[in-house]
């Protein structure tokens, strides 16, 4: 085994990553360089900073990649409407090979040949991060502390904090905490009491929405504007990306919008449950959806609705830079040409309703579909033969099973 020099560790400053610090440390008895990315996830990074500092890293990113995250990662997977099994969003997914990508950026920058995670060895975290390395930059190694130490619960894992002088937030000691993982698209919480997927979600655990029995009883009409296929702006003001999203929140945590309890197939083969929230991203695929129902052809909106499952489970199991997913988005990302205009949103108690949609390149032609008197030439007789002839093999499969 040749020895490890350097090593960037992925570090979010809380108490698993902090525990992976030290081990690494102590383990490889070698630099460790840390690289905390501000994803939107709301939380103070300069702890982060001192903590790292404690620890005797010298070399200390923290990179604001909110921008990034949203232009290049979660716009492009909104373009095509994705959802995993239905309903989940992937807000944990998609935050994977930005940050591996940034890994990999810093690795070579300070000359580090090995990356570390601290995605545990039952999730599907580890496989995004390594897949998206692998892509990345094949010859970098890559550590996975929780499948390679002997901690195997959350109890050894807060001894293994006490005895080496680690800091335990004070709700975190006893009982285990929730796994949460947060960004700008949502907040994940799984683990405790959400693992028996029986026991109902205590109120407690959501942390950007509000219960939609709570919401306010007046609903909020908004206007979002599309260009391309991307939301540009709110209510008439453009923003940008993370702006735009960091505005959605806002207001669908207010209304009690994205709210998902979900039982998942995880890639490696266990069942899991879990809850999100997804306030302004479930604004998102609504009001996407409301612009694409004017602005897509039929055949076009039905071969991106059969594509959009093996996308979405290709972002979840984590092939986000392998061909196959850049094949799929350059077909997704040229039918959304003409995906622009603007679209009112109802918000109001848990749900986002389309209550309007406009748009200067649409092809909804109400003269063709009116039940009134039209000048466009539709002959209704076209009709008939249509569905005469779309009727011939019914009748033969009828009759040859004696109707
Ligand atoms: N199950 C989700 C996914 O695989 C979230 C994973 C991370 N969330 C967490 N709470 N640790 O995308």
């Amino acid at each position: 085994m040749t020895k490890i020099e350097k090593i960037v560790l992925s570090y979010s400053g809380g108490l698993d990553t902090s525990i992976i610090l030290k081990w690494l440390q102590e383990t490889y008895g070698c630099e460790v360089v840390t690289f905390t990315a501000d994803l939107g996830q709301g939380e103070e990074l300069e702890p982060a900073r001192a903590k790292a500092e404690m620890s005797g890293v010298k070399d200390i990113r923290i990179v604001d990649l909110r921008e990034e995250f949203v232009s290049d990662f979660v716009f492009p997977m909104l373009r095509a409407n994705a959802l995993y099994e239905g309903q989940y969003l992937l807000g944990s997914s998609i935050a994977r090979p930005l940050i591996a990508k940034h890994l990999v950026g810093i690795a070579w920058e300070v000359g580090a040949h090995a990356v570390a995670h601290g995605a545990t060895g039952k999730g599907n975290d580890q496989v995004r991060f390594e897949l998206a390395v692998n892509a990345l930059d094949p010859s970098i190694k890559i550590i996975a502390p929780w499948r390679q130490w002997n901690i195997r619960s959350r109890m050894q894992l807060l001894e293994y904090a006490e005895k080496h002088h680690i800091p335990v937030p004070s709700d975190k000691r006893g009982e285990a905490p929730f796994s949460i993982d947060a960004n700008l698209l949502h907040t994940s919480t799984e683990g405790k009491i959400l693992e028996n997927p029986a026991e109902v979600a205590p109120d407690h655990v959501y942390q950007r929405t509000v219960d939609p029995v709570e919401a306010p009883d007046t609903p909020e009409i908004i206007t979002i504007g599309f260009e391309r296929g991307d939301p540009v702006s709110v209510n008439g003001k453009s923003m940008t990306p993370a702006a735009l999203l960091t505005e959605l929140n806002g207001l669908g945590g207010r209304h009690g919008i994205g709210r998902l309890d979900l039982v998942e197939n995880r890639f490696i083969g266990m069942k899991s449950r879990g809850i999100y929230e997804t306030p302004g991203g479930t604004i998102l695929l609504t009001a996407h959806r409301g612009i694409e129902s004017i602005t897509l052809d039929r055949a076009a909106a039905h071969l991106k609705d059969e594509i959009m499952p093996r996308y979405a489970e290709l972002i979840y199991n984590g092939f986000w830079f392998a061909p196959e997913r850049e094949m799929l988005q350059a077909l997704i990302d040229q039918s959304q040409a003409f995906v622009s205009g603007e679209v009112m949103v109802r918000l109001y108690k848990g749900s986002a309703s389309v209550i309007s949609r406009t748009s200067p390149l649409s092809l909804y032609s109400a003269d063709l579909v009116t039940f009134e008197e039209s000048a466009i030439a539709y002959d209704h007789h076209d009709a008939e033969g249509f569905i005469r002839l779309n009727g011939l093999r019914l009748k033969s499969w009828a009759a040859r099973n004696g109707r």
